[in-house]
């Protein structure tokens, strides 16, 4: 059985977590171990799924506590994916952000993910992005 956790284990290998982004796949690069520390540290709520002592997913959002949040890295290993484990990470996550108003932006072609977690395009949303992203490929840019 899947075990779900939101506070962070004292003892998580932040390598084998790099290794589930690189493997999930999430992202074009192998994430630095120090730099995932720092943000799941720094961030508002998290969640991390256990199959017995392995981490096999995790997410994790930030928050002002009273009108906004945001969700990033919602990531699973590949053989776990497909079997509803997201969409609990998803509930397990938003349960903890006391706020009305949630944003996330998904990968191009995880969208039907998020719409199943009850997420809803918007007209509106805009972002800088670092240059990697922001290569019309990555599919992430709009034209204005
Ligand atoms: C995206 C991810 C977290 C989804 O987790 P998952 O466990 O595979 O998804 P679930 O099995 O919980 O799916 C929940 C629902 O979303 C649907 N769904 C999942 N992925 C989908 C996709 N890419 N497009 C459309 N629907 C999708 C499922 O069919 C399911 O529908 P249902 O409620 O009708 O049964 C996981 O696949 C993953 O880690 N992918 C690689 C990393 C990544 O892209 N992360 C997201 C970054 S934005």
């Amino acid at each position: 059985m899947i075990q779900y956790t939101t506070s962070l284990p004292a003892d998580i290998d932040w390598d084998a977590v790099a290794t589930i982004f690189e493997r999930a796949p999430l992202g074009s690069r192998r994430r630095d171990p120090n730099d995932l520390q720092q943000a799941f540290a720094a961030s508002y709520a998290v969640v991390y799924a256990y199959d017995g002592e392995t981490l096999i997913g995790l997410a994790r959002a930030l928050c002002d506590g009273v009108y906004q949040a945001a969700i990033y890295d919602v990531v699973l290993l590949p053989e776990y994916q497909g079997k509803g484990i997201g969409k609990a990470i998803m509930e397990h996550l938003c349960r903890q952000l006391p706020v009305d108003n949630i944003i996330l932006y998904a990968v191009p072609g995880r969208e039907g993910f998020y719409a199943r977690c009850g997420f809803v395009k918007m007209r509106t949303a805009m972002a800088v992005l670092n240059p990697n992203m922001a290569r019309p490929e990555t599919g992430y840019l709009d034209e204005i």
